[in-house]
């Protein structure tokens, strides 16, 4: 299958008709159909198949001769945000499975392993917690804290790896694997107006989290309850908001409530209840935690004026990520001198450099959209791409 057959393969899987946007949530229908996709694709290729213990993909070619170690693993996600785009994630998948093509087109015979990776729930979509399968590989998650998780209908992550047959007292680090990783490359689509090339490194990950406002007030009656016998939990959580949007433009840094549950959800009923989460990142860690205290500070003010309850908690926490230098330099030389560039965009990459080296290749993105229908790379930049990853492992993996 040629990059472009694969690429219509997966074009319709959990794509909305209307909008065409992507719902691929991990361990959903979609993102299971993505995931037999990726094992037909690895089958098609002699490509060994292995399901790590905390539901990551991988497709190995063993060249004969070589060991299992010192591999050279690439790679990206198969699941989407809600109504994401195509190419966040499986440009990376289908453009590693078209090199490793082009690689044996070319008669290049490797010295280490190849490997294609497919992180599970690297956009925390579904359970909360961006990047939760390379965080479980590499031990940034606690797995008792992942078994506890809970999607939007309440499901554990636990019961729900336990329904796809993988046992979750078994997730966690697995020193094994890792230690067969030699290094990690992800092509990724960029993800904002940055790159003017077809083809790019990446330098750093900015720092990035995610935090939840729980707000509890008292449900009742929108019709016969007097204004100042209100605990109206949405007078806060509007505050909230421009506080965040206050906050990010004082210190620099980008914020964002993108999620937001009220219960009851009723349009004559005071809520009860608003849970809203704050998505913060920004160029250093200090600028980050000031803005998310400032906010934390302006919910409570106004909470308290409301006779409201504000918990916060941190549901994930990135620091800055600078990938390899000696790696990063190698990559940028080899492809003839590409920009060298960060991104404010989180990825596995950033989780699996705490303990390998790892690098990044960004495709660009003529729309400057990500995380939404119209995220876009032209075919010709797709194809650079999948020529500047073969041109990559050829180089790391020898041959
Ligand atoms: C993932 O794409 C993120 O940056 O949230
Ligand atoms: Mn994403
Ligand atoms: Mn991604």
């Amino acid at each position: 299958m040629s990059f472009e057959e694969m690429w219509a393969a997966l074009r319709p899987v959990g794509r909305d008709a209307e909008t065409g946007g992507y719902h691929r949530f991990a361990w959903t229908p979609a993102e299971v159909e993505c995931r037999s996709w990726f094992a037909d694709e690895a089958r098609r290729r002699d490509l060994e198949i292995e399901t790590d213990p905390n539901g990551n993909l991988f497709a190995w070619w063993f060249p004969p001769g070589n060991g299992r170690g010192d591999a050279v693993v690439t790679g990206s996600h198969l699941d989407s945000v809600p109504g994401g785009g195509a190419f966040d994630g499986p440009l990376g998948i289908v453009s590693a499975f078209a090199a490793i093509d082009l690689l044996r087109e070319r008669g290049v015979r490797p010295s280490r392993p190849i490997g294609v990776a497919a992180f599970a729930e690297e956009e925390g979509a579904r359970f909360g917690v961006a990047c939760l399968g390379s965080r479980l590989l590499t031990g940034a998650i606690a797995p008792y804290r992942a078994r506890g998780l809970r999607d939007r209908d309440g499901r554990t992550l636990a019961d729900v790896l336990t329904g796809h047959g993988l046992d979750p007292e078994r997730i966690g680090p697995d020193e094994g694997l890792l230690s067969r990783i030699g290094c990690y490359v992800e092509l990724h689509v960029e993800q904002g107006r940055a790159l003017d090339a077809p083809v790019g490194v990446a330098s750093a990950i900015v720092p990035h989290g995610r935090w939840r406002f729980d707000l509890a007030g008292e449900g009742n009656h929108a019709g016969t309850t007097r204004l100042k016998d209100r605990r109206d939990p949405m007078l806060p959580f509007a505050r909230l908001v421009l506080a965040a949007r206050e906050a990010a433009e004082r210190n620099g840094t980008l914020t964002t409530v993108g999620r937001v549950e009220v219960a009851p959800n009723g349009v004559n009923a005071v809520p009860s209840a608003v849970t809203a989460w704050l998505d913060g990142r920004g160029p250093a860690d200090d600028a980050v935690r000031r803005t998310v205290a400032e906010v934390h500070e302006a919910a409570l003010r106004a909470a308290r004026e409301h006779g409201v309850g504000v918990e916060l908690a941190e549901e994930s926490y990135t620091e800055v990520v600078d990938f390899d230098v000696p790696l990063r330099d190698r990559l940028a030389a080899v492809l003839g001198g590409v920009p060298v560039l960060p991104t404010g965009a989180g990825h596995d990459a950033g989780i699996l450099a705490s303990r390998v080296p790892t690098a990044m290749l960004f495709v660009r993105n003529p729309t400057g959209v990500s995380h939404a229908p119209a995220e876009h790379a032209d075919a010709e930049d797709c194809l650079a791409g999948v020529e500047a990853l073969t041109t990559v492992l050829k180089e790391l993996a020898g041959g």
